[in-house]
This record gives C-alpha cells, structure tokens and sequence, in this order.
C-alpha cells in the first residue's frame, strides 16, 4: 500500500531527487517524462471539455521498477502542461501493490477508469503465473480527471476463464452498437497470448463476451490491447511477450503491434490479419489511443520496454527513467496504419532552413529539431546523425545503425520498395523517425556527446525544410 498521505510524507525525498534530475542534460524538451522516478505505460489517455489528460505508471521514489501510481499530466494545447499530484494511489486492498494500467472511457461528461489493482501474495513461495497473484479489474468514476470517486470491484480473479493463468490486465473499453466490451490482456494456463471480451450494458455489470487468440500460439502473454474503429477498419494493438525474433522482424525483447480484425461480436466470430508491428525503433511498448473532441485517433506509447538488455538514462542513476513518444495520430492506408505526429507539434517549430540536396549533404542542426524531407529519387543513402546514428537505404531495406550513443542498442531494419518521405524528431536523447507519411517509424533513445550535424551521401535528390524546435512548457 502507498496512499496519498505517504506520497506528500515523501516530499523531501522528491525535492531531493528532483535536483537531481534537473543536472541531467539528457532531459528530453518536448516528451513527457516523470518528474523523478521511473515511468512506464501511458494510461486513462482522454479529452474532456478541452482538456487532454496523461496519465502513466509511475514510480516517484525511484527511477526502477517499484510500486505503481499513476501520475498525471494535462494539456489543452499539447505544447504547455500542467504536471499535477498523481491521481491513483494503490491504497485499498483490491490494488495494495500497484494501480497497475487501464483507460479512461468518457460518457455523460463523466470519466470511468478501469485499470489493474495488483495484489501479490507473500505469505509463502508462490510463482506468480498460476498462484500468488490477483489481477482485480477496478473502476473509479470521475467528473473532472482530477478527483474520484470510490473504487468498485469489477472482475476478480474468479471472473477470468478457468483456464487463464493469474495474468489478466490492461482494461481498455470499446464501444459498439450500443453496447460496451472490455477488452482485457491474457496469459492462458498454457503460456498462450490472447485478449477477453467481456460486455456490459451499464458500464458497471460485465459479463464474459469471449477470447481473442490466432490459431497458432503467438507469444504467451498479451499486455495493453486497445480495440477501436478506424477508417471503416477494425484494428486490436496489442503487445505479446515471447515471440521469437524472425529475421528483421520481431527484433524487440517485447513486441508493439497490431491486428486487422473483422469481428461479429453478435456471433462472437472473428478473423485476424497477420500481425504488423506499429515501430521499428528500439523503445517502443505499451501505446494506448483515445479520440480526441476533434475525432482523431491520438495514439501515445512508452518509449521504453521492459526488461531491454539496453541501457536507458542511466539506470536511473540521475533520478529518473523513461518518457512517453511524441502523440500520433492514426490514419489506416490499405492494410497498415499511419502514425503521424499531431499536427500541433507545428507550434514548437522555430528557425525554418529550406534544404535542397543531390547526393551529398551536411546540415549543421540544433539539439532540437525537426527534419522533413522529400526525395525525388532516392536509390541509396547513408544518413549519419549526431556522428554516431546511421540511417541506411539500400536495396529496398531501410536500417537504422546505433553507435556507442544507442547504449547497447545495435541493428533495427525495416523493408520499404522506396523511400520518398522522412520526418526527423530529434530530441537532447531521443530520435522519432517518421517513414513515407508514417507507414513505418523508428522510435528510439540514444545518448551522445557528439555534435548534431547531418550528413548525407549516397545516390539521391531531396528538398525539405528543417527547424529548430523549442521544448515544452511544463507548469507546476
Ligand atoms: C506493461 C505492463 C502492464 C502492467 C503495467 C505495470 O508495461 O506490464 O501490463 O499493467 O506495465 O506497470
């Protein structure tokens, strides 16, 4: 347990870890990160009345792995935020150990939270995949994101299917005709992958609906599904743990993708596409998406992974670890979906440089930027960035080369037949590579102390245009 109470007792020892982290020159400018500590999985992502609301897993003490809150950002803009008190506290006994991830669903100006209360047994030894573990599915009501209401026991561990191991998180509602499912994160008793559907008419009552898996195993456990409509399309983002690295493909400890489903829920029958992974960086987990009051699908991801044999701020040695990716929103193109940064990220744009190249180019840039380019022709480059970050199009793979600076990150690669589009966010330590209008991106860390040119060599004509970008104001 860690209730409110003991988080305002702990304010001299964030004081204390907050000047630490204000010495860290690898701070990100425009990416939400956690005031101190460590942060995980965006969570409860929603507009109400104007207001965006950001909240993520979040551990203020210290910058590793410990017991989850939720802490909490808003925007109206997306460029100014108010960082605010954390909103979850795990502090009943249904969530001792952890308010664990969830969403936020909007009805009647009213804001239901359904998220994971963690309760982990240690009385004796226990394993923790069949036995010791509760995964209870709460829901908290709020008018405004900023207060709540008591938290409500929906499902218990009695409620998942007989043969689910003791793994079962992640609540993200979907509305359909009317009615309400949630779908749910699993792990079988089998070490299968599969999300669960349960219905409900009042938002308070579920029922089991039914299970989502592909024929074959893919992976034994799916964390964060996320089921929406877009574009006519139904689509479930998932993040299923235990797939084997194929080839390019796969190349991830922990996978970040999605499925094209075609789902009669009437007839609880469905058919999955092959499974398409959202990212091809280094740090990209756990994204969540909402529409927004303009109607656009805003998607926001962890831009971090669990256990990654790579090296990420320090271990937390500064004081804190991990931040969110920029916001996307998503459109589908045929079978894929899009990402592309919202629109409002125009408003940090600063110096503009227009840039016209033909097989060669060096760009001296700030530590801030944004690069768009277009090519007329591009039948190979090799891009280096801050002399330590390689992008490399080649025979229709495009590769990205991390230096000393990727901290243990290597080789990630992606098949496109050409390249006509790149749009390059970079930030003090991290790197956003937007692909051909967003059909595929690169999302990464990396920490340098070289200089922020780019050059560029190979066989090609570009135009673009290149700016300075300022950080966000943060208001406290
Ligand atoms: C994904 C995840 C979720 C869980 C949360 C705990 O990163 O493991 O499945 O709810 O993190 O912080």
């Amino acid at each position: 347990m860690f209730e409110k109470k003991d988080y305002v007792d702990s304010y001299p020892l964030i004081a204390e870890l907050k000047e630490k982290v204000k010495k860290d020159t690898y701070r990100l400018g425009y990416h939400i990160m956690p005031p101190t500590g460590w942060l995980n999985d965006p969570n409860g992502l929603c507009q109400l009345k104007g207001v965006n609301h950001l909240y993520f897993q979040y551990t203020p003490h210290v910058a590793t792995w410990g017991i989850k809150l939720w802490g909490h950002y808003t925007t109206k803009d997306w460029i100014t935020y108010q960082a605010l008190a954390p909103f979850l506290f795990p502090d009943t006994k249904n969530d001792q150990d952890g308010v664990y991830s969830g969403s936020a669903f909007i009805e009647n100006e009213k804001l239901y939270f359904f998220y994971t209360g963690n309760v982990k047994y240690e009385d004796k030894n226990y394993n923790y995949i069949t036995d010791g573990r509760e995964q209870n599915t709460l829901l908290t009501i709020s008018g405004d994101g900023l207060n709540h209401d008591d938290k409500r026991l929906v499902l218990k561990n009695e409620d998942y299917p007989k043969d689910m191991s003791q793994h079962v998180r992640d609540p993200k509602i979907y509305k359909k005709d009317g009615r309400y499912y949630m779908v749910l994160g699993a792990r079988t008793k089998l070490d299968t992958g599969c999300a669960l559907l349960y219905v409900s008419d009042d938002l308070l009552d579920w029922k089991y609906h039914m299970r989502i898996e592909t024929e074959t195993p893919f992976g034994y456990m799916w964390e964060c599904p996320d089921l929406f409509d877009l574009d006519g399309k139904t689509v479930l983002i998932c993040c299923p743990q235990g797939v084997n690295q194929n080839g390019i493909d796969f190349a991830n400890v922990y996978q970040c993708g999605y499925f094209e489903i075609k789902l009669d829920l009437q007839t609880k029958s469905y058919q999955l596409s092959s499974f398409i992974e959202l990212d091809r960086g280094f740090d990209i987990y756990a994204p969540q998406s909402f529409e927004d009051e303009k109607g656009r699908r805003i998607l926001i991801a962890w831009m971090g992974l669990p256990d990654a044999n790579y090296l990420s701020d320090a271990n937390g040695m500064n004081g804190w670890q991990h931040a969110l990716t920029m916001p996307r929103e998503l459109k589908i193109n045929g079978n894929k979906i899009l990402q592309q940064p919202l629109v409002e990220f125009e408003k940090l744009r600063q110096k503009e440089k227009e840039l016209s190249f033909k097989d060669q180019a060096d760009i001296a840039v700030s530590l801030m930027y944004e690069c768009n380019l277009i090519f007329d022709t591009c039948n190979t480059l090799q891009m280096t960035l801050r002399d330590d970050i390689q992008l490399i199009f080649k025979d229709n793979l495009l590769t990205l080369i991390m230096g000393e600076s990727g901290c243990g990150r290597t080789v990630r690669s992606v098949a496109i037949s050409n390249l006509y589009q790149l749009q390059i966010f970079m930030d003090t330590s991290s790197i956003e590579i937007f692909i051909n209008e967003g059909i595929e991106v690169f999302t990464t860390r990396y920490y340098s102390k070289y200089s922020s040119d780019i050059s560029m060599l190979g066989s090609f004509e570009v135009k673009g245009k290149l700016y300075e970008l300022q950080g966000f104001m943060i208001e406290n």
